[in-house]
């Protein structure tokens, strides 16, 4: 086992190369929450061992070295660091060491002040007579960068109020404002997309992009501040959020800080309407908790609370330690993004018999889910990011949504990582495997690939299309690898024994499904009721099942609204498929190749021959919720389930069983749970009933 010294040695040299990556690159080489173990592991080892303590460890340091490409700025106060508390127990020491130190009985709550930790980087601004004269950077705490000219643009792309360059009221001769520099989740997507294209663009032209896509909106903000030239950084909708002000030389005007937030947003800032002004822990941990759900709606990043005293007399009694005050702390939420490491990446073949790329991974568990892989989309993708097989990847999972393979972290790299190379045949049923002239994607073109034909019985079971519960990728291989079904139409002909016996398998495909485990039988009961019950579908479901090239659910419902029959569209020509609404030439060209196949129209006979009977749809009026997805959930006092539903589809409206992106509004009643939480985080608008009746009674 390493000593002592050495493993200090090792852990200042990883957590420096990781500094400089973060601070000065603007590429962070570790996920964040690798970076504070490191740090407590550090902090931990050097406490136990006070000889190996020195000035210079990372642990006595705060952030990043200034980079020499700008003019160095003092700090007149140093910019502290926060103590961070990951656990109830941290908070309620905090709470403690605050009470000891001020005397303050343990009956009587302390004040403080909550504020999202806002995941930008933090500046120091200096103005003269409500002036601004200079910006700063943090930097190491003590000497930051001088930034000022691009700080001047800060907001000026009207994200938010940004950085006044005059302030309004009463003024001190001389401020110091301290706050954040971020880009909105929003500001940061549509820069990266633009980033992303430029970059390809000069690729393409065999010039070496000037600026990737970054790996978050923090990274992007740094990036976009710290630039040589201004006139990039005026380029870039940057918001400023301040949280600290202080006046040289004077004592404060305010007795809180609650008070003095007041006065900073009086003096044009803005200051984030989120703060809450908490009495006792007990307060705080309720904000806290209320937050961790909250948060995702915001249309900024955070990734926790910085607990403030708000007294500013008991903050001065309380001081500083070396790197950071004694009256903050910064609750920091479960960490997002974590670093692991690819172990192979394989091709997986769809229903269109499209390859795209999946990276495995060695589990990791984000926002409380254990993740194993992540999809790459396709070869374009795969390169940018140039994720290869052995790679440390830097993944994520924002709120629900599918994890994500952030960047690889080629700086880990050991030089036995190996680029993917897509297979030529395809892995599962060997046919040849294309990329035609201006595709994004490789094709399988085996035309009975077995990979297909499940990928084809998936979406055809899928809930937006016929809804056939229980029907999943699992049971849908048993079923191709058995020759049980070779098209859509077989399905509705598999024999009861032939399901039990698909259900009796073990354990695991199903578990994989996120099914609970039911008595075979019961589960094939189940699946065959559900197969029944698909038969009385719509025409539009089974128009978007069949997956006709280019024929998606909108296209599928015009499609359905306009011919109204199965027979009517099979039959129709080039000239009545441009009729419709939103099918141009090229969607008609397919969907006539397609209704021009015998084997397809031979599955569609014998689909009808098993008795499906596809419902022609009412043509939507227009009404209060057309074109809206609605998610139903709790209790309604004043009608039932059913009869909402029935109201909003009358109303041109769709309601879904789950709450998504997609989502336009959820209705929640009484006793409404998961899917309104889940629906606030998304940012997805939520009404309650009798917001729902009035929108039935005005629209209808
Ligand atoms: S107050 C010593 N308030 O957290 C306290 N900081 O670890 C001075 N931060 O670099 C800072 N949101 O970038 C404060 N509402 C907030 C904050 C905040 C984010 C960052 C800031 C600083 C870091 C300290």
């Amino acid at each position: 086992m390493a000593g002592p010294r050495q493993k200090v040695e090792e852990l200042r040299a990883r957590l420096r190369a990781a500094d400089h990556a973060y601070y000065v690159l603007d590429r962070p080489l570790l996920a964040d929450a690798e970076y504070d173990r490191l740090m407590r592991e550090l902090a931990e080892v050097e406490a136990a061992h006070p000889e190996l303590q020195s000035p210079d460890s990372p642990t006595q340091r705060v952030g990043g070295t200034p980079s020499e490409e700008f003019a160095k700025v003092a700090h007149r106060e140093p910019m502290l660091s926060i103590q961070n508390a990951m656990s109830d127990e941290e908070l309620e020491e905090f709470d403690a060491r605050v009470r000891r130190l001020l005397g303050i009985a343990e009956a009587e709550p302390v004040g403080y002040v909550c504020e999202p930790k806002l995941d930008g980087l933090a500046v120091e601004l200096v103005y003269e007579d409500g002036r601004f004269v200079q910006g700063s950077t943090r930097g190491d705490g003590v000497h930051g960068e001088d930034v000022t000219p691009n700080l001047r643009t800060v907001g000026r792309t009207g994200a938010n109020p940004g950085v006044p360059l005059r302030l309004a009221g009463e003024v001190p001769p001389r401020l110091e404002v301290r706050g954040e520099v971020l880009l909105q989740k929003a500001h940061f997507q549509a820069m990266n997309r633009l980033l992303a294209r430029r970059a390809d663009e000069a690729r393409q032209a065999g010039r070496r992009p000037t600026e990737e896509p970054k790996a978050n909106p923090r990274n992007a903000a740094a990036g976009s501040l710290r630039q040589k030239d201004w006139r990039v950084t005026a380029t870039r909708p940057l918001s400023f959020i301040a949280y600290e002000a202080a006046i040289p030389g004077e004592a404060l005007p305010w007795a809180t800080h609650w008070e003095k937030l007041q006065a900073i947003a009086g003096w044009g800032f803005e200051v984030n309407p989120e703060n809450r002004r908490c009495r006792g822990l007990a307060e705080v941990k309720a904000f806290r908790d209320r937050m961790a759900v909250g948060r995702f709606a915001l249309p900024y990043d955070t990734d926790g609370l910085v607990v403030k005293v708000d007294d500013l007399d008991q903050r001065r009694r309380l001081g500083a330690a070396s790197k950071t005050p004694r009256w903050a702390v910064a609750w920091k939420y479960p960490p997002q993004e974590e670093a692991t490491q690819v172990v192979e990446i394989v091709a997986s073949v769809g229903r269109t018999g499209v390859l795209t790329p999946v990276a495995v991974v060695k589990p990791v568990v984000l926002s409380g889910a254990t993740v194993t892989n992540a999809t790459l989309h396709n070869e374009d993708e795969l390169r940018r990011k140039d994720v290869r097989i052995g790679d440390w990847v830097l993944m994520r999972r924002a709120g629900e949504v599918i994890p994500e393979i952030v960047m690889a972290l080629p700086e880990r790299r050991t030089g036995a990582e190996k680029v993917f190379e897509f297979p030529r045949q395809c892995p599962v049923c060997g046919a040849r495997v294309v990329r035609e002239e201006g595709e994004k994607v490789w094709r399988c073109t085996g035309a009975a690939c077995p990979a297909q034909l499940v990928g084809r019985l998936c979406h055809f079971a899928q809930r937006r299309a016929l809804d056939i519960e229980g029907l999943g990728e699992m049971v849908a291989a048993q079923l191709v690898e058995r020759s049980l079904v070779k098209d859509f139409a077989d399905l509705y002909r598999v024999p009861f024994e032939a399901w039990q016996q698909i259900f009796s398998r073990p354990q695991k495909a199903e578990a994989r499904e996120g099914k609970r485990k039911e008595p075979p039988t019961k589960a094939a009961q189940n699946l065959v009721e559900a197969l029944e019950q698909s038969k009385r579908t719509t025409l539009r479901r089974l128009l978007f099942g069949l997956g006709i090239p280019q024929v998606g659910e909108a296209t599928a419902a015009a499609l359905a609204r306009h011919f109204g029959t199965l027979e009517a569209l099979l039959e129709a020509g080039e000239e009545q498929l441009t009729a419709v609404r939103d099918v141009g030439p090229a969607v008609a060209g397919e969907i006539r190749a397609w209704t021009g196949e015998p084997q397809n129209r031979e599955v569609v006979r014998r689909l009808l021959e098993a008795g499906l009977v596809p419902a022609p749809e009412e043509a939507p009026t227009g009404g209060a919720f057309a074109g809206r997805t609605v998610v139903l959930t709790g209790t309604l006092a004043r009608l039932s389930r059913d009869e909402a539903k029935a109201e909003i589809e009358r109303r041109g409206g769709k309601v879904s069983g789950s709450v998504s992106r997609k989502t336009d509004l959820v209705v929640a009643g009484e006793e409404a749970g998961s899917k309104r939480k889940k629906a606030e985080e998304l940012g997805v608008k939520v009404i309650g009933e009798e917001e729902f009746l009035a929108l039935l009674e005005g629209g209808a």
